[in-house]
């Protein structure tokens, strides 16, 4: 997290252990009513369209679980799909015979926007793909996907997690019905926060599988009625100190600009990419047409794990991926735990020469 953020977040703990909670909302009530302004404006949405949640997953949730299937109902897919989406496919297939479908990728490793196109019919009942993986560089045709759900009348549900914060967004361009995203990959925000993005027409139509109190008003003794905005998918209680945080690295990432930071994550990524390819025993695993800055890769005879837990004694961190995080993609392609470095904007070029210098004494040593 930037600076700005952290003591955003801190500052308004403090204030609430001075005053109380209820007051320090009502006191920055346009503060935190300028949480919907500040994601609305990052993904190109009106503020009436967003809900703030705790996470991607849930935003996820709440889009998907809104939707009601019926047997025969089918759900389209990406073979890079998150797990967890992929398990909530599952579960609502295995509730409403509704069945899931994985798109075909082009010889590339992309999801394939002509196979896409071959498998509509009326039974379509939604497209739901992962733009960036988790567990690689890959970028799936979000547009494409969009133009097609689109023409074809499909809703579609995109997960932007690993896009937000790293790319510009823009959910009239994506042709997007439903966006879901974290706050605390790329966006630099809190952790524990995320949004759903959900287009007014489609949200004025779907009513959330739970509803509490903020959500919607006891109108009569048996009736209620929905919020009109996409809050109706929130609750009433949420953390308000990490709202102002993902506010504030909305703004903080808007202030940069999102195209100067895709330029400069892709420079360091491809730097990353050139230097470690030149490394005997290392294997980038990495697919598709136009890559991310998520460099994901392996060393021969050496466990992820064990490159991670080196890397972190030399002060560089970098993640594990397991192939149970994308299961299809890692069964097709065969994929062990991989090894994910993800520079952003603030490393410089000197650190990821670091990373390449310590690979190359790890894949030396292994070798020797
Ligand atoms: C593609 C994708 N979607 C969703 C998520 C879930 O994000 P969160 O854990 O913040 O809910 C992740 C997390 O890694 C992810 O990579």
């Amino acid at each position: 997290m930037a600076l700005p953020v952290v003591n955003g977040v801190i500052d308004y703990l403090r204030r609430e252990a001075e005053i109380g909670g209820y007051e320090t909302a009502a006191e920055q009530s346009a503060q935190l009513e300028g949480v919907y302004d500040s994601v609305a404006k990052l993904v190109g949405a009106s503020k009436e369209e967003i809900a703030l949640t705790e996470n991607a997953t849930v935003a996820w949730q709440r889009a998907f679980y809104a939707m009601n299937f019926k047997p025969g109902d089918r759900i389209l897919t990406a073979s890079a799909e998150f797990a967890a989406n992929y398990l909530s496919f599952l579960q609502v297939s295995k509730r409403t015979g509704a069945s899931v479908e994985v798109v075909p990728n082009d010889s590339a490793g992309t999801l394939d926007p002509d196979a896409l196109k071959g498998m509509i019919d009326d039974r379509v009942r939604l497209i739901a793909i992962t733009w960036l993986p988790t567990n690689g560089g890959l970028v799936n045709p979000a547009a494409e996907v969009g133009a097609i759900a689109k023409e074809h009348g499909i809703t579609y549900l995109l997960d932007a997690c690993q896009a937000v914060g790293q790319m510009p967004i823009d959910v009239n361009a994506l042709c997007c019905d439903m966006l879901t995203a974290t706050g605390r990959k790329f966006l630099r925000a809190p952790r524990g926060t995320g949004f759903l993005y959900i287009r007014k027409d489609v949200l004025e139509r779907t009513e959330p599988a739970m509803i509490d109190l903020f959500g919607a008003s006891w109108v009569a003794p048996n009736d209620y009625q929905l919020r009109p905005d996409a809050r109706r998918f929130e609750t009433w209680e949420t953390n308000y100190s990490t709202r102002i945080g993902l506010s504030l690295a909305s703004e903080y990432a808007m202030n940069i600009g999102l195209d100067a930071i895709e330029a400069r994550c892709h420079s360091l990524s491809d730097a990353l990419r050139t230097g470690l390819k030149e490394i005997p025993g290392v294997h980038i695993r990495d697919v598709g047409h136009q890559l991310s800055a998520i460099v994901s890769f392996t060393v021969e005879g050496l466990e992820a794990a064990a490159i991670m837990q080196q890397l972190s004694a030399l002060g560089i961190n970098v993640s594990v991926s397991p192939p149970s995080s994308t299961p299809i993609d890692a069964s097709e392609r065969q994929l062990p735990p991989v090894v994910r470095a993800s520079p952003h904007y603030y490393n410089s070029k000197e650190e990821l020469e670091r990373l390449v210098a310590a690979i190359w004494l790890i894949a030396k040593h292994k070798r020797a």
